[in-house]
């Protein structure tokens, strides 16, 4: 596994990526712009309003289609960083992409995964529509609504809150205490399936529960993937240890051999 300070990306490398952030932003911008001069020539209301119903921010659950779509999209996040990370623990892209930019890559899917569930949590505390305490948001399983599942979302948060920050402390860690804490990340992947498919206003959705089946299939055949990359790794390791040993056993041997049998003297 690589450490954080040898995952840098060359300077070509990290310039290419800043530039097509930057395209991104400018992209979005221009569709913004696009889109906002379209309802301008389109319709005689001010544009104020059509905003307004556009993202039906006059309508009570404004709020609440926001908390739903940040939830939905961290975990999302959730699934691509698990995915990720089952893909580059089995090595399947080392033909193609270096292992400086898949590592920072996994690391910063987890980020935005953190990122889109604080929006998630943030937002339930100005909603009018179901609202939320502090203490309702930060203690598990003390919520009116839907008091279980919200509270595995909860501890879910923690967990992967944990898992990420292991990233960053990962020098001071051993290599065990590491993996321990990462493979928490299996359970925080369930959490998050389990807490927004029960939790969820959007779960009985056809399309809603495909995405749920899928993601869960991918992350089920990926895990039985790098299962069988780990045995046969461990497998090759074990042989070849085997084989040192029999060299040197036989490297004694010829060495006995060369001397002659040792004559005991009275
Ligand atoms: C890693 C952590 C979390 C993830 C990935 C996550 C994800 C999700 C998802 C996917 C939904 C379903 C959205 C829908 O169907 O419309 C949902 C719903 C919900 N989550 Fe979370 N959540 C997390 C943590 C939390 C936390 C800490 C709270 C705090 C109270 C929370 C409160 C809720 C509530 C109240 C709903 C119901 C909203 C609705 O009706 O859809 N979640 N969450």
């Amino acid at each position: 596994m690589l450490n954080r300070s040898e995952s840098k990306l060359p300077a070509a490398q990290t310039a290419l990526n800043a530039g097509l952030t930057l395209a991104l932003f400018v992209a979005v911008l221009f569709v913004v712009a696009g889109g906002l001069f379209f309802m301008k020539t389109t319709s005689s209301a001010p544009l104020a309003e059509q905003i307004k119903t556009l993202f039906a921010l006059d309508s009570l659950q404004a709020w609440w289609y926001v908390t739903r779509a940040a939830g939905l999209m961290g975990y999302l996040l959730i699934w691509l960083s698990v995915v990720w990370g089952l893909v580059v623990s089995s090595k399947i892209f080392d033909p193609w992409l270096e292992r400086m930019f898949t590592f920072d890559f996994h690391e910063h899917l987890s980020l935005l995964a953190i990122g889109f569930v604080a929006l998630h949590v943030v937002v339930l505390l100005v909603d009018q529509f179901q609202p939320f305490t502090l203490e309702q948001i930060l203690f598990p399983f003390i919520s009116t609504y839907r008091p279980i599942w919200v509270g595995i979302g909860i501890i879910t948060f923690y967990v992967t809150l944990l898992v990420t920050l292991t990233f960053y402390l990962r020098p001071r860690l051993s290599a065990r205490a590491f993996r321990v804490i990462h493979y928490l990340s299996f359970l925080a992947y369930l959490g998050a399936g389990l807490h927004g498919l029960f939790a969820g206003t959007d779960s009985p959705l056809m399309a809603v529960e495909l995405v749920y089946l899928f993601t869960f299939l991918s992350v089920v055949f990926l895990t039985v993937y790098w299962l069988i990359v780990l045995m046969a790794r461990r497998r090759e390791e074990e042989e070849k240890e085997l084989q040192a040993a029999l060299e040197k056993i036989r490297d004694r041997q010829k060495k006995r051999q060369k001397t002659g049998p040792r004559t005991s003297q009275a």
